[in-house]
């Protein structure tokens, strides 16, 4: 393709910075929802956030949302923080991505939607236009894209499709593309071309402003086409350039729940080809979903229907059993969970800490601010709280442990449980090294038990307790010899 410089913009060597448009404002009728689409969710985070995350990866200069249908609610959902989608690292550092929103009320259109967010785009960039309903296009695709605009002709992401039903057709002539026309303003002949505008463009920023204020909505459905500037672009011999990809996943929009179901499938199979890729062992990778960022050791082995939420990082060696959910969680080497696990770490300081070669579950539930030392023992439906278990700690059924700090080799017996809250507050419950807790005692916080003591079961402790000693806090045990029970 022989490039075509517009001869009030010479062409430069130097590359523009990177701005991006994301249009954000349509209402999204067929999700039949009352959350405004581009908030429904893929992979735990809302489909506009995949796709500013898109542009936080391509180091966008500025990232301007063009908002309308539940504009307030888009608007403090989006962040430019969360880093990449988890699939992509950015293509290049850089400083900061600055956010910015721009109302379009009405709606009359893309080309309308874009118009609005001209206000906020300096004329030395190249402007990246994409749909906050598009959430998997790659990075790399994208800069290849602004790449081929050279800084001064506008380049299209297109794609062949089989059946281009609803699509904007690539008109072309020779080589050159000369326009789009959309589906419903196409003659039969232009119905059957099956290359199609995939909504995605790249734009020196002084040539699209001039478009823009050129459009018109004199068309089928009474809207500013976007696409409409290629024919301007044409009538002013600048240079119109298409890339055309064929991974139609770069290019899917959300538009009802099916697809909604569809991309996640899509999103979730190619996170498990990549921990695959790394060794990740997978029961069966179609039953598997990470809806944050899963970071793996080596030898790590998963179990079927396993939910990884957050920030989760499992060591060598670890092996996760079928349908566990572990959120923000940081599990050590040779670690094993058993089976139906849930682990629900929180932020920051209550993350879910989990020892070198501890064992977990089956049913046991680690809730924020559990943090087990090395070869700690939580067996069935077994609740850890904001509590921390030093190394070789046990506590293997039907027990609570909330507020508590538990030595090293404690043993913490079946159907035992912290009192931790008195109606108003939470007290701490302190266990030392070695202690023995029987079974079926209530501990009421505030309380220290003192190292390598022995609590006998069913006993209700509200005092300390001294080192070495056996507490037994209950009824003494009675016989009555000889007991005649009542008779009629
Ligand atoms: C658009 C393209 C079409 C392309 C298709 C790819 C136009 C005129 N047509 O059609 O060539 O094949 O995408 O999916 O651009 N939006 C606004 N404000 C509006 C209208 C839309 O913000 O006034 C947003 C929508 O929320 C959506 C995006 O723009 O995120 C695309 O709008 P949509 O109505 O889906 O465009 P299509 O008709 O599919
Ligand atoms: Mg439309």
């Amino acid at each position: 393709m022989t490039p075509h410089s517009h001869p009030s913009l010479p062409a430069s060597t130097a590359t523009p910075p990177i701005d991006v448009v994301i249009m954000a404002a349509g209402r999204g009728v067929r999700m039949k929802s009352k959350l405004p689409k581009v908030l429904h969710r893929l992979a735990g985070r809302p489909l506009v956030q995949h796709v500013a995350d898109t542009a936080t990866a391509l180091s966008a200069r500025h990232v301007v949302v063009v908002t309308g249908h539940g504009a307030d609610l888009v608007e403090s959902c989006i962040t430019l923080s969360a880093g990449t989608n988890g699939l992509t690292t950015p293509v290049m550092p850089s400083a900061p991505s600055s956010l910015h929103f721009v109302r379009q009320e009405p709606q009359l259109g893309t080309g309308h939607a874009v118009q609005q967010a001209v206000p906020v785009l300096p004329d030395d960039g190249v402007v990246l236009v994409l749909s906050g309903d598009v959430p998997l296009t790659q990075p790399d695709t994208l800069s290849r894209l602004i790449a081929l605009c050279e800084g001064h002709q506008l380049a299209l992401l297109t794609i062949d499709m089989a059946d281009p039903t609803g699509y904007g057709r690539i008109i072309r002539l020779g080589d050159r593309v000369r326009a789009i026309v959309e589906h419903k303003d196409a003659s039969v002949a232009q119905l059957a071309i099956t290359e199609v505008y995939s909504g995605i463009m790249a734009v020196p920023v002084r040539l699209l402003k001039g478009w823009l204020a050129r459009l018109d909505n004199h068309n089928a459905q009474g809207e500013y086409y976007l696409t409409d500037i290629v024919k301007l672009a044409v009538a002013d011999a600048a240079t119109v350039v298409a890339h055309k990809i064929s991974d139609a996943l770069q290019v899917a929009g959300v538009n009802s729940p099916v697809q909604l179901a569809e991309l996640e499938r899509a999103f979730q199979h190619r996170i498990a080809l990549q921990l695959m890729e790394s060794g990740v062992r997978l029961a069966d990778p179609a039953r598997l979903d990470v809806r944050g960022h899963l970071r793996c050791g080596t030898d790590v082995s998963i179990d079927v229907n396993c939910v990884f939420e957050g920030q989760v990082d499992l060591a060598s060696n670890v092996s996760v059993g079928a349908h566990c959910v572990i959120k923000n969680a940081r599990i050590a080497a040779d670690a094993v969970i058993h089976p139906f696990t849930h682990i629900e770490g929180g932020m920051g300081n209550d993350i879910v800490d989990i020892g070198a070669g501890s064992f977990i579950g089956p049913f046991a539930r680690l809730r924020p601010g559990a943090k087990l030392g090395e070869q700690v023992h939580i067996g069935n439906f077994v609740e850890v709280k904001n509590s921390s278990l030093a190394a070789g700690a046990k506590a293997n059924h039907l027990a609570y442990l909330g507020d508590a700090t538990v030595g090293e080799r404690v043993n913490y017996g079946a159907g035992s449980i912290t009192a931790n809250y008195d109606g108003a507050f939470k007290h701490r419950t302190v266990i030392e090294a070695d202690v023995h807790i029987g079974s079926n005692c209530v501990l009421v916080a505030p309380l220290v038990v003192g190292a390598g003591g022995t609590v006998g079961g069913g006993s209700t402790l509200t005092k300390d307790t001294p080192a070495n000693a056996l507490t037994v806090a209950r009824a003494r045990q009675v016989s009555i010899n000889n007991w005649k029970r009542p008779h009629k």
